[in-house]
């Protein structure tokens, strides 16, 4: 049933009505278990909802809206490989990358999956050894990555959060921009003989990978460079298009993975190549472990399903319509780009699965910035400004280098913000006056382990798919990117040709100006 004809959702609105007067100091103060009832423990992952406008009443509602519309049975059809995302007719099996091939999940498998799940673990050893042999290769330095949206956001994010885990002496770069300033920078610093370059594209269709990938293939050529096939590899579902390009060395993957949920798969090699086989199983194994726990758990005290929907009650009901993401980790500076595809790509839909537009509002705007920078820049407007902006934290216990000082100072400014943000500060002079009562979720890990950032990144993919199943909406098309990709194309031959006819006013100004 559509979202908004359910019980759930009508007292839901009822609920929110008194929601005005809500205030997190009196709730706290009301209930000592107010704490312990909304954290959630799950596979590497600590979440403490409790500093959320929401209430054991909201909950309850929000669970008989995630019963009402079904919630649970489509994120079966999702992992019993049921062509969920319709409107492309391809299965969402993202999380069978992540499946080992032993054990009772294993078991518990439909046996149509076992095929799919044999060429994955063909591909992923197959992707593993060629890691190691390059991790091995001492004339390799440097590994390029040309790829953009899910063939770059997530080896890109991957590679940085576990660069305490990489090996030394290959660096590594991501390259995505058409904007032939960021391929030529990077190309400055390279020598064909020693570089690596991973061609990454779903669809090898891409216009800036492939005009990218064309002037690093220039390049080397130019500058010597014979042996392709040993310096450039490509990740891609279509293999023959790879071929034309002229590279011969290819990881596949399958399109029932979506770019944005393709870290697991060929697109992972960065990631791989820089942390290693075992820490790469390792990776996978931490999100296997949240997708048996998001398949598993209780609704009541599933991880995924709290999140998610605590984001519709968010969106929904007090019509806050973004999320600030706030990382207390200097190497998870590419988190937020990175959930921001996820969530806005997936979720920023206004039609429902037959196309009928939606009468509620859908993904919020995710964005943010490492914790303590933001600080200083825009948690002003977060403690003082007019619109609540629901704050999430990723603070992380331990940390990996030996300075003195700096952790627990990094740790207690996650904590004071959360606090602040919650208590606020009376003072008759408005401009200090802080009203406190502001929402966040702290999310704590232990270590940034592979596997801990596996089940991190598995955690948002599944909360997203929650959202979306409460909203009807499918998450796992995207073609609201189609039109710029058309309309740049005319317009580029147009650039060449100076030919302004039947175009708008400003476009043919700018134009004008651009020749
Ligand atoms: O244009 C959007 C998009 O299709 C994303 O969904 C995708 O991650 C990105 O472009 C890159 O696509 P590909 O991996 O096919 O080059």
């Amino acid at each position: 049933m559509r979202a908004d004809q359910t019980a759930a959702w009508k007292n839901l609105g009822e609920h929110a009505k008194a929601f005005s007067s809500f205030d997190l100091r009196t709730e706290f103060a009301r209930d000592a278990g107010r704490a312990v009832h909304f954290s959630q423990e799950a596979p590497g992952v600590f979440a403490d909802l409790s500093k959320n406008h929401w209430d054991a009443k909201v909950e309850t509602q929000l669970l008989a809206l995630a019963q009402q519309t079904g919630l649970l049975a489509h994120r079966n059809r999702m992992f019993q490989g049921e062509a969920i995302n319709t409107t492309e007719n391809r299965a969402v099996m993202h999380w069978l990358l992540r499946q080992p091939v032993q054990g009772a999940s294993y078991e518990s498998l439909p046996t149509a999956l076992k095929l799919p799940l044999k060429d994955v673990h063909d591909t992923l050893n197959a992707m593993l050894a060629f890691a190691e042999k390059i991790r091995a290769d001492e004339h390799i330095t440097d590994v390029v990555n040309i790829g953009i949206g899910g063939s770059d956001l997530g080896p890109q994010m991957a590679v940085m959060a576990l660069q305490s885990f990489a090996m030394k002496g290959k660096r590594f770069h991501f390259v995505s921009n058409v904007d032939g300033h960021e391929l030529d920078a990077v190309l400055q610093g390279l020598q064909a003989e020693k570089t690596l370059f991973l061609v990454a594209s779903k669809s090898f269709t891409t216009l800036e990978t492939l005009t990218n990938a064309l002037s690093a293939k220039r390049w080397f050529e130019a500058q010597g460079g014979t042996n392709v096939s040993r310096h450039f590899a490509a990740l891609t579902t279509n293999v023959e298009a790879a071929g034309q390009f002229g590279i011969q060395t290819c990881f596949g993957f399958w399109d029932w993975v979506g770019g944005r949920y393709s870290l697991w798969s060929a697109i992972g090699l960065p990631l791989a190549i820089a942390i290693g086989a075992d820490h790469f199983r390792s990776f996978l194994a931490g999100a296997h472990a949240m997708d048996q726990h998001f398949l598993n758990a209780a609704p009541a005290q599933n991880l995924p399903v709290r999140l998610g929907l605590l984001d519709v009650w968010y969106r929904n009901f007090l019509h806050y319509t973004s999320r600030c993401i706030a990382p207390y980790h200097s190497a998870l500076k590419r988190y937020a780009p990175y959930l921001q595809q996820l969530e806005m790509e997936s979720n920023g839909k206004q039609v429902d699965h037959a196309g009928q537009t939606l009468p509620y509002g859908t993904s919020p705007v995710l964005w943010g910035e490492p914790g303590t920078n933001g600080q200083h820049a825009f948690f002003q407007m977060l403690h003082q400004g007019t619109d609540v902006v629901p704050l999430e934290f990723v603070a992380v216990k331990n940390a990996t280098h030996a300075l003195p000082d700096h952790q627990a100072l990094l740790l207690s400014n996650a904590l004071a913000q959360a606090q602040a943000l919650m208590l606020g500060k009376s003072d008759t002079d408005g401009h200090k006056n802080f009203a406190g009562n502001r929402p966040s979720t702290f999310i704590l890990l232990e270590d940034l382990t592979p596997f801990n950032l596996g089940a991190l990144i598995a955690l948002q993919e599944h909360r997203v798919f929650v959202s979306g199943a409460v909203w009807g909406i499918n998450s796992f098309d995207q073609w609201g990117v189609e039109l710029g990709k058309v309309l740049a194309k005319d317009i580029h031959a147009r650039i060449l040709s100076g030919d302004v006819a039947d175009l708008d006013a400003s476009t043919a100004q700018l134009l004008h100006k651009i020749r």
